[in-house]
């Protein structure tokens, strides 16, 4: 069970700002003290490259490095190799798109998406059908961006090969059935990309069982430094895939005549200098979280989801979005108040959270507003937060309704 009060004591965040209630962890997540002990150690005691040095820190580096990809590895239970350090999940989903483009994509081919995706899972995408005349088309959701089994089967055709799409949505919360989804889009012979930087730091996320062909996630919204993504993909596919940048570290040989010889998969995925103290800090993210249990984790934030619903939804004012979802942030508005001087208000009051579309600009064709009130939780938030922001937001309305708003 969840000691949420031990917990909070691990923040310097949470200890250093009592006022605070930090409800933007969609956004980005709050670091726990020994993730910001393993990046100052790595600066204070043990700085220097990796995969280059022949003295004892940098083959301390090499190891303590390499340490994080069987930690990954065992987070999201895949194999070593299949574990590509990038700077974001952004970078990774943007890897996906161009080495499918290079090596698997055709004229005429379909990319089969959401109207729900944050811009860095459809971008990448977008950008293709602009240069390589594939298509993206758009399963129908319902009004909670959910993706039904039936939808789903109706939107796939044989031109689509490959469909790309968040496991937990990051405005809506709405999580896909990606198991299903997987399986019927391998029997129609399409790939399937998963963005899970709103499942893996919230959830159990499992790629072997889900038989997903690439997933993404980034490091800082899981108690991790900001600047470390991650790009797992089946081993085969990633062998056979071309990597967008080249340079250091990533080659084995080039010679003047233009020749060159590429590491081995995931190393001829990671050019220049990575990001060595944040993948070290992932490391230590990722124990901490796993020390916790995921699915601790997640069974304590659907408890504190239904109560941050419960009273939500007493206020007559408030208009939810995503009343029935299980996951994830809630999405409001206060009727008749714009969405960011609700934010502004609350800000006010010491309450972070997120207003306007979120990075999802597609998503106002489904719930009918390209802006609201973005909550997010983590397993550090409390009850007890969420009273006394039911309590401003009420504020909200009041003051708005008798002028006193603005
Ligand atoms: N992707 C982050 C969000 O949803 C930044 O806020």
């Amino acid at each position: 069970m969840i000691d949420v009060e031990k917990i909070r004591k691990d923040f310097p965040m949470i200890t250093n700002n009592p006022e605070l209630i930090y409800f933007d962890n969609a956004a980005t997540s709050l670091k726990p003290q020994v993730v910001i002990d393993a990046v100052n150690d790595f600066y204070t005691h043990h700085t220097s490259n990796i995969h280059r040095g022949d003295y004892d820190i940098a083959m301390t580096n090499d190891s303590l490095y390499f340490n994080v990809r069987k930690k990954v590895a065992k987070l999201i239970n895949c194999k070593c190799e299949e574990v590509v350090f990038t700077h974001s999940a952004s970078e990774s989903l943007n890897m996906i798109a161009y080495g499918l483009s290079k090596s698997f994509l055709k004229t005429g081919d379909q990319i089969l998406t959401t109207k729900a995706e944050h811009a860095s899972t459809i971008m990448p995408f977008l950008h293709l059908q602009r240069e390589n005349q594939i298509n993206v088309v758009f399963a129908e959701l319902d009004r909670e961006a959910n993706l039904s089994i039936e939808s789903f089967k109706k939107a796939l055709n044989k031109n689509v090969k490959v469909v790309v799409l968040s496991e937990v949505s990051n405005v809506l919360g709405s999580t896909q059935p990606i198991k299903e989804i997987v399986s019927l889009a391998h029997e129609n012979g399409a790939l399937v990309v998963i963005d899970g930087a709103q499942s893996v730091p919230h959830m159990k996320v499992n790629v072997k069982d889900l038989d997903c062909d690439f997933l993404a996630f980034s490091s800082h919204k899981m108690c991790g430094p900001d600047g470390v993504g991650v790009l797992y993909g089946k081993y085969e596919l990633l062998n056979s895939m071309e990597p967008m940048m080249y340079g250091g570290d990533m080659n084995i040989m080039f010679d003047i005549d233009g020749s060159y010889q590429l590491q081995e998969v995931p190393r001829k995925f990671e050019v220049g200098t990575p990001n060595i103290e944040g993948v070290i800090g992932l490391g230590a993210a990722i124990d901490y979280l796993m020390d916790i249990g995921m699915d601790e984790i997640s069974k304590y934030e659907k408890q504190l989801r239904e109560h941050f619903l419960d009273r939500l939804s007493r206020l007559e004012s408030v208009i939810i979005f995503n009343p029935n979802n299980l996951n994830g942030p809630i999405a409001f508005n206060v009727k008749g108040v714009f969405s960011l001087d609700t934010a502004g208000y609350l800000a006010d009051h010491h309450i972070a959270v997120r207003s306007g579309n979120h990075c999802a600009r597609t998503l106002k064709y489904v719930i009918g507003t390209n802006s609201t009130v973005r909550a997010s939780l983590y397993f550090y938030n409390t009850r007890d937060e969420i009273d006394r922001f039911v309590e401003v937001v009420k504020q909200v309305s009041i003051e708005s309704a008798t002028g006193l708003f603005f």
